[in-house]
């Protein structure tokens, strides 16, 4: 049995709570995409985490977590995180790295501020762009690497030859020197070198036996590399629809594919964001939804649910159920809407358009659903939501022509109540 965890929206949705709650009952957990950029929040055993790039299921030790070749490494990252759930655990995770995956190295930190990216997108400076960017052209630096000190020192003699050559006028990249960097890298990846192999064949075989694997997505559809809000994205493919290549596995079968998206909408960084809201409301759900990142702490900009933008994103996860988070954040508010059209120069138009200036210029058309005052955060089954919170569910539910699986109430694992369609599925 196969799950796959999605993000529907510009990231920060809550799959890390979820595939946590799902991971207990899991043999294996994959991430996928992305590197350090992602922060997934988990509140386990009473304490709470935020992951960069260990799946959220490395807190059950049954389970074994893979870092998959979608991947971007930073060793620096993952040793400290390793460490810091292993004393929390009291043993050690079995983790799985792909050699296919790629390293994040210090150079490429440092190119994305020269780059400006850091400014003109509102990248998280994890240096996920020029990793992604050197895998593209060749010259990256592989997990593979770091099974052959000799390979990985020449490997990287001739990378920062040719990043010295390229950035002759920049002094920050003089000392870099490649037999230090290697061997910091060798010592970083100790405890993991062993772990170090082709992670398709261990996911394939799960899939094909009897096995529970759950694949847990970072970012969201929006910010996909190809499809997402382009040049506001990141620079991986983050939804279903790349999730075989970043496998290695043609074509899997997963059945149940739960697509992530929070009651209202949050993005952090640059790029367009139609139904924003203006400074007072946004300040409200900012403060009542705890809406600021857990790899950068910037505050999350805040504004309602977005239809043509969540169809976009249903087309490329398409899911087979969708978990709706942070419920409880619109308790108490007199009204809450949902843009379901938008409008460009007096035209109606229901498209996510493929260019970010002209979704600059959409107008949203709300629909407005009145709210509920109840506190929801104790509700333990799906009929005890107030009315005005079902039927603003069944809206979406209904729009998008996907069921609700789970509805998520609070942080911690026990705040979820589960439909009868995730039994069904
Ligand atoms: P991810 O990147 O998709 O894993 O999401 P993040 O962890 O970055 O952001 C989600 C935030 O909302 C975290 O602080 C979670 O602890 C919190 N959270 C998740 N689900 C709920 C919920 O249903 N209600 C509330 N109030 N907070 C939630
Ligand atoms: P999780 O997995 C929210 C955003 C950045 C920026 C853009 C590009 O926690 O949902 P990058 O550093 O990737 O080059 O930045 O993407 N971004 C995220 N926003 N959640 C994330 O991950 C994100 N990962 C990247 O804020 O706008
Ligand atoms: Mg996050």
């Amino acid at each position: 049995m196969a799950t796959a965890i999605l993000g529907m929206q510009w990231g920060d949705e809550g799959k890390g709570k979820i595939t946590h709650l799902l991971a207990k009952d899991s043999d294996m957990v994959v991430r996928f995409n992305g590197g350090a950029n992602a922060g997934h929040t988990v509140i386990d055993r009473g304490e709470k985490f935020g992951t960069h790039l260990l799946p959220t299921g490395v807190f059950y030790t049954a389970s074994t977590s893979v870092l998959a070749a979608g991947m971007v490494i930073d060793l620096e990252v993952l040793r400290e995180e390793f460490d810091t759930i292993t004393r929390h655990l009291g043993e050690k995770p079995e983790i799985l790295i792909s050699e296919h995956a790629h390293l994040v190295l210090p150079y490429h930190k440092l190119m994305e501020d020269l780059e400006g990216s850091v400014k003109r997108i509102g990248t998280t400076r994890r240096g996920i762009g020029p990793a992604y960017r050197d895998r593209a052209a060749r010259i990256g630096i592989r997990a593979v690497d770091l099974l052959s000190p000799k390979q990985l020192r020449d490997r990287l003699t001739q990378r920062i030859e040719l990043l010295k050559r390229m950035w002759p006028s920049s002094p920050q990249f003089d000392s870099i020197s490649a037999i230090e960097l290697s061997e910091r890298l060798v010592g970083l990846a100790q405890p993991f070198l062993s772990s170090i192999r082709d992670t398709a064949l261990p996911i394939k075989k799960a899939l094909q036996g009897d096995r529970r694997i759950l694949f847990e997505g970072a970012q969201g559809a929006l910010l996909d590399v190809n499809y997402g809000t382009y040049p506001y994205v990141t620079s991986s493919s983050t939804t279903f629809a790349g999730l075989g290549n970043a496998i290695g596995i043609p074509n899997p079968t997963i059945d149940k594919r739960i697509g992530v998206l929070k009651a209202y909408t949050t993005r952090v960084g640059e790029g367009p964001f139609p139904t924003q809201l203006s400074n007072d409301m946004e300040g409200k759900l900012q403060v009542r939804g705890g809406e600021f990142g857990v790899t950068t702490g910037r505050p999350r900009r805040c504004g309602w649910l977005d239809l043509p933008a969540l169809r976009h994103a249903t087309a490329l996860n398409d899911p087979t159920g969708i978990a709706v988070t942070k419920l409880d954040v619109l308790s108490g508010m007199s009204e809450i809407k949902v843009c379901r059209a938008y409008q460009v120069g007096g035209k109606l138009y229901d498209r996510f358009p493929s260019s970010a200036e002209e979704l600059g210029l959409c107008r949203p058309i709300y629909e407005t659903f009145p709210g509920w005052k109840d506190d929801i955060s104790q509700i333990k089954d799906y009929e005890q939501l107030p009315r005005a919170a079902r039927t603003y569910l069944k809206w979406i539910s209904d729009a998008l022509g996907v069921p609700i699986y789970l509805v998520s109430i609070g942080p911690r694992p026990e705040e979820t109540i589960q439909t009868d369609f995730f039994d069904r599925a």
